[in-house]
């Protein structure tokens, strides 16, 4: 019996397409660059892997320190290390193949054309059927900020869309409060074929006897436990508000520990669930969600995951 075969069937799902065997997938810059997360655990226990955010030229990120241990979470200020997209498509893109679980490039830039250019060639890579825009890095100090407003969301995301047929394009949203729907709506609008929220929130730790930051680069970005309801309040917003009605998905991402937190994304509206801050200390994380999971579809009388998606029950 296929049940007995696979006691995850009821995980399976589809993002904007794209049939993933679950929905746990691994956050942008929390895995290495693409495959490094094979050393610790088994890449089939993720949905899919979201790669390093890779900019046209390679960047060499910023001064130590750059991540610090803050009481409900994680600090950091990396900069965008990456390799630069010709180094990725020649050293890292054959490495995909094989590999399994389904992979989403990540795109980052300081300006329009740069994001096309990343976005361009990742398009006719088989093994990148989805790509991410990381349009909401808190901790770069260069490039234009795209999340400023509806406008500026749009220009970058419908001069991506132009230049991808191939791939379905997912568009990273920072922590967004009164303009969460409105810039959703813009993303959707120019051709988002689904959207990933939250990015680390920025976020400033003070050592007060040197009187200076815990991170070289000074402010940084927050993420783990304490950004993980505010993650859920805003994918509750932006399914109910417009996600649902236009039928685009959303990757919930910010603070998962255990299957109850991926399953309140679920509850919320998320069809998949992102994780990053724990896999650096519980890479067996995925594979226990994964599991609570499954028993919780069980014990909801569903016979898929889907079938939970925005079944979150709230007073209007
Ligand atoms: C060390 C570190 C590096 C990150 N690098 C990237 C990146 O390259 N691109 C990106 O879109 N997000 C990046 N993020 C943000 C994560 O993908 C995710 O949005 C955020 O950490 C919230 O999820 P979490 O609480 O599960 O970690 C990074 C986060 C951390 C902690």
């Amino acid at each position: 019996m296929s049940t007995m075969a696979d006691p995850h069937s009821s995980l399976k799902t589809s993002l904007a397409g794209v049939q993933l065997s679950g929905p746990i997938i691994s956050a942008a810059g929390t895995g290495g660059t693409a495959t490094e997360l094979a050393d610790v655990l088994n890449l089939a226990d993720l949905g899919a892997v979201t790669t390093k955010s890779i900019t046209p030229e390679p960047r060499a990120g910023n001064a130590a320190m750059r991540v610090a241990d803050v009481p409900a979470g994680m600090l950091n200020a990396v900069g965008l290390m990456n390799m630069g997209v010709e180094a990725f498509i020649d050293g890292t893109v054959p490495t995909l193949a094989g590999c399994n679980t389904t992979f989403i490039g990540s795109v980052a830039g300081h300006c329009v054309e740069d994001y096309v250019q990343v976005a361009a060639a990742f398009d006719p890579v088989e093994s990148l059927p989805l790509i991410e825009l990381n349009l909401s890095c808190p901790n770069s100090s260069t490039g234009r900020r795209f999340t400023d407003g509806p406008a500026e969301l749009a220009e970058v995301v419908g001069e991506v869309r132009a230049a991808v047929t191939n791939s379905r394009l997912l568009v990273k949203l920072p922590l967004l409060f009164e303009t969460a729907v409105p810039m959703a709506a813009a993303a959707i609008e120019a051709g988002a074929d689904g959207l990933t929220m939250i990015n680390t929130i920025p976020a400033l730790s003070i050592d007060v006897d040197d009187r200076t930051s815990r991170l070289g680069f000074g402010h940084g970005g927050l993420s783990g436990p304490a950004v993980h309801l505010p993650a859920v309040s805003m994918v509750q917003r932006v399914h109910a508000g417009v996600a649902r009605d236009a039928g685009i998905p959303i990757i919930g991402l910010g603070g998962v520990r255990r299957w109850e937190q991926a399953a309140a994304f679920i509850l919320a509206g998320a069809t998949a669930v992102g994780i990053g801050t724990t896999l650096y200390h519980d890479p067996g994380a995925p594979r226990r969600i994964n599991r609570g999971l499954a028993r919780w579809v069980r014990d909801q009388n569903c016979a898929s995951i889907g079938e939970l998606v925005g079944q979150l029950r709230l007073a209007d």
